[in-house]
């Protein structure tokens, strides 16, 4: 068991009713699946299209705004979160609009309830990395679950934003390089964990987990309701997108050298 990600578990609990009425008033849980375009960027769009009747799963699903517009889009999803009160929201969401989702409460480093190879397309973002304590288990279990020739897509928050938390001015508080992990206090008054993954670090998990790169983009230059910056952000990215193929079995094995020579 990860203790670290164990607390974040209990803070994420602890503060579901508080992200569901945010959400609530926000109101677009109630129409992404209507107009994917509400919380799909142009720039991650043209590696969700092909989604009908594919088994779709999203990691950290959170306000499952994603999920809800990839099932309205006709993929066949499974949603996959730590917390079970953000998912028991979600769940009584998709009821609600008529959703046939799938929930899964696991931790996105131990998807050991999912078998090999299950999944055609594996989303995941929306600032979730920092909840992660080990990015390359984090991509290696993704790319796992994913079939062979399927598609990873992370669309995450640009990690240079976080050198910027915890500082009001124009000087970053912390070092790009200082992964964490950084301890916080949530408003609830428990103890969390987050770490800042590196632009390189993410690249090269995807890499190790097995996947060809099909594109890397930084994009946007604002961050809808970043409530927790004081600094004024805008000029800087705001999403780092990495789409990767996972290779065929035969290209991920490694070399035989057992092989006796002809
Ligand atoms: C900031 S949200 C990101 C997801 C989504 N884009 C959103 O905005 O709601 C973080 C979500 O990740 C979940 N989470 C945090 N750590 C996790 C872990 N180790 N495994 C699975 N989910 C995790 C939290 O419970 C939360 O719902």
């Amino acid at each position: 068991m990860n203790e670290m990600h164990e607390a974040n578990r209990a803070a994420w609990n602890a503060s579901a009713q508080w992200w569901k009425e945010r959400e609530d008033k926000r109101g677009l849980w109630m129409r992404c699946h209507r107009d994917p375009t509400l919380v799909l960027s142009p720039a991650e769009m043209p590696f969700l299209t092909d989604v009908q009747g594919k088994d779709v799963c999203v990691l950290g699903s959170g306000d499952n705004e994603v999920v809800f517009a990839l099932a309205g889009m006709g993929g066949k999803v499974t949603s996959v979160d730590i917390s079970e009160r953000r998912l028991e929201i979600a769940e009584e969401r998709a009821r609600a609009l008529g959703l046939e989702v799938t929930f899964l409460r696991a931790d996105v480093t131990d998807l050991s309830s999912v078998g090999d190879s299950t999944f055609d397309l594996v989303y995941t973002g929306g600032h979730m990395s920092v909840w992660v304590s080990d990015v390359r288990k984090y991509y290696a279990e993704a790319v796992r679950v994913l079939r062979p020739g399927g598609i990873l897509v992370v669309n995450d928050y640009h990690p240079i934003r976080r050198m910027w938390l915890d500082s009001d001015g124009p000087a970053p508080r912390h070092r790009y390089f200082n992964r964490g992990p950084y301890e916080y206090r949530s408003d609830e008054g428990q103890p969390q964990f987050e770490f800042h993954w590196t632009v390189a670090d993410h690249i090269q998990a995807v890499l190790d987990a097995g996947c060809a790169l099909v594109e890397v983009d930084e994009h946007g230059e604002h961050v809808e309701d970043e409530f927790w910056m004081k600094a004024n952000l805008d000029k800087l990215p705001a999403y780092l997108l990495i789409v990767g193929r996972k290779a065929d079995v035969q290209q991920q094995r490694p070399p035989d050298t057992d092989r006796p020579c002809r």
